[in-house]
């Protein structure tokens, strides 16, 4: 895989396309270049492709491969993440804290082990992971919508909720901006709805439900207790919970300490980056898988 990037008359120059021909037939990728300004000043074809794209073009190339080979080769697994936003008027909505690092990473991980990968996102900062089919929305109905839309068209082997769904949406949606009315306005009262609940959802049982269904729990005390709670309340296989508790820095920060919850065991994990949480979740899922009864 090459990334070349030249000034534009030697990029065009018969002897450079003719040895670039050489090189594709004997099985070499190129990327790019891209048409731009050039360091010399000059603007065309030439310019070296952002070293962002030459990566997620080289981890998308390993995880193509891990398709063939890798431990969860064979498997589609659906991934939730971030925050959802709840709008109340063109300017304003409901959030949460999350930052959908967590699900990131877990779709990461899963493609580099070797799953087809769906990911839908609510609105986060992160970069779209490489190799991965990932969809954005805003709000939880639309979320809701793209997770039943992708269920039904691919029988998922694993369904891991990360994302942090909004319970409640604002009632009505104001068209124009809510104003004050003056300067002893009484705020209005803010009248809520509940949202579907999506993990409960795909937890139901119905043809589309995925083999395995992965909650989060996000809580702020009695993490074993709620998390047990949970599990039997939205009807998933597997919770990991999290303490989210004030101090913490978990909620958008780059640790988690999660307990992992299935109906048999209880595991607690140490402290732990996002990254290897979810590296350590995509091994024991693909442990689950070899086993000849979950398979
Ligand atoms: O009920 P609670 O929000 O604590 O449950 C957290 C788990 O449920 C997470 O896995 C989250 O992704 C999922 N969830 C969901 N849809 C909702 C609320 C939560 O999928 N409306």
């Amino acid at each position: 895989m090459v990334a070349p990037g030249m000034n534009v008359r030697m990029w065009d120059h018969p002897a450079t396309q003719s040895n670039v021909q050489i090189l594709k037939e004997r099985g070499v990728t190129f990327l790019g270049p891209v048409s731009g300004e050039m360091a010399c000043g000059e603007y065309g074809p030439g310019r070296m492709v952002e070293p962002l794209d030459v990566r997620d073009a080289t981890l998308a190339f390993f995880r193509t491969q891990a398709q063939e080979s890798g431990p969860l080769a064979g498997r589609t697994c659906l991934v939730t993440a971030g925050p959802t936003h709840e709008p109340l008027d063109p300017v304003r909505y409901l959030a949460n804290r999350s930052s959908g690092k967590q699900g990131y990473a877990l779709a990461e991980a899963l493609a580099d082990l070797g799953a087809k990968v769906r990911l839908i996102s609510g609105p986060t900062a992160l970069r779209a992971p490489a190799g991965v089919n990932a969809s954005f929305c805003e709000t939880a109905r639309q979320m809701n919508a793209l997770v039943v839309e992708a269920a039904e068209a691919t029988s998922f082997d694993v369904a891991i909720c990360t994302a942090a769904v909004a319970d409640w949406r604002p009632a009505s949606v104001q068209d124009q901006k809510i104003k004050k009315a003056g300067k002893d306005d009484v705020p209005a009262a803010l009248e809520l709805v509940p949202n579907p609940d999506i993990l409960a959802g795909l937890s139901a049982p119905s043809p589309f439900r995925p083999r395995l269904v992965i909650g989060f729990a996000a809580e702020t005390e009695k993490v074993e207790a709620h998390a047990r709670a949970k599990l039997a309340r939205k009807g998933c296989d597997w919770i990991v919970a999290n303490n989210v508790g004030a101090g913490s820095d978990v909620m958008g920060g780059p640790e988690n300490e999660v307990v992992l919850m299935t109906l048999e065991t209880v595991k607690s994990w140490p402290r732990l980056s996002k990254e290897d949480v979810a590296r350590r979740l995509a091994i024991t899922v693909a442990d689950w898988f070899s086993k000849p009864h979950n398979s």
